[in-house]
């Protein structure tokens, strides 16, 4: 049986730390979920690690979807969160809803994430949750305003910081069952995983946090780019390699 949201939320008065990766196909989400990766999130960084674009912003809901019931099939103890790409939750709320219920309906997620936490956004998340569909905040380098913001750290003047904090707020009273903190310095993300009752979980985000996510073609080493807060802890793309380099010469050696 699949960790539930509740179970999680126990977790941080517990202080039992979240574990957390991104995976976007089967193979890798069943041994992540075999590894004991508590939460598994169908990020939309799939855009640049698993169909080569530049950022998040090309992929489609349609994308997520494919990707998620990929992954979903690959999971039996992991909770799976999917999150929504850019423009499928920003024009209305109408159209959150619409996007979100095709993610629940027709995958196994138990939770969507989606960026910011700007009045229209929460208000958008409120009828969500009121709605029944569990969702995870995510608030400091939200990767869908790269154009904006750029891939730079978030939250290091006390206007943004408060900022920040402000929206954590928001978006916990809106009634988010966690919040992901991206690229934030690590005092914020300790002092808003402090203030509030629901799981933090911080990537590039300091010790703080109840949890930590990762990119997992970054672990592994398979990423064209990865940030510098982003242990690698295996270079699969050279093992990868010499194993295709030994399978090339015993087909050509064969021959
Ligand atoms: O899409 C993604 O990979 C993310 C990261 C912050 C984990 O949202």
């Amino acid at each position: 049986m699949s960790l539930t949201i509740a179970q999680l939320q126990k977790w941080k008065q517990q202080k039992k730390p979240i574990v957390a990766l991104t995976a976007s196909d089967y193979a890798i989400a069943k041994l992540l979920d075999n590894a004991g990766v508590d939460l598994i999130l169908v990020g939309d960084s799939l855009a640049m690690v698993t169909l080569g674009y530049k950022n998040t912003l090309p992929v489609t809901l349609d994308d997520m979807i494919r990707h998620a019931q990929a992954v979903g099939r690959g999971l039996k103890k992991a909770l799976m969160i999917v999150d929504l790409p850019f423009l499928s939750y920003q024009i209305s709320t109408e159209e959150a809803m619409r996007s979100a219920g095709r993610v629940f309906k027709e995958t196994e997620a138990q939770g969507i994430k989606l960026e910011g936490g700007y009045p229209d956004m929460v208000k958008t998340i409120r009828k969500l949750v009121q709605s029944g569909m569990p969702v995870m905040g995510h608030l400091g380098l939200t990767p869908q305003s790269v154009h904006q913001i750029g891939y730079r750290v978030q939250g290091n003047s006390p206007k943004s910081a408060t900022e920040i904090l402000e929206q954590s707020q928001a978006l916990v009273d809106a009634g988010i069952f966690a919040l992901l903190l991206e690229n934030v310095p690590s005092e914020l993300a300790t002092k808003i995983t402090e203030s509030f009752a629901i799981p933090t979980i911080g990537i590039g985000a300091g010790k703080g946090c109840d949890g930590q996510i990762l990119v997992t073609h970054d672990v592994l080493g398979l990423s064209d780019w990865q940030p510098p807060f982003a242990h690698k802890y295996v270079d699969l793309k050279a093992i990868i390699t010499s194993a295709v380099q030994e399978y090339c010469q015993d087909v050509r050696q064969s021959n």
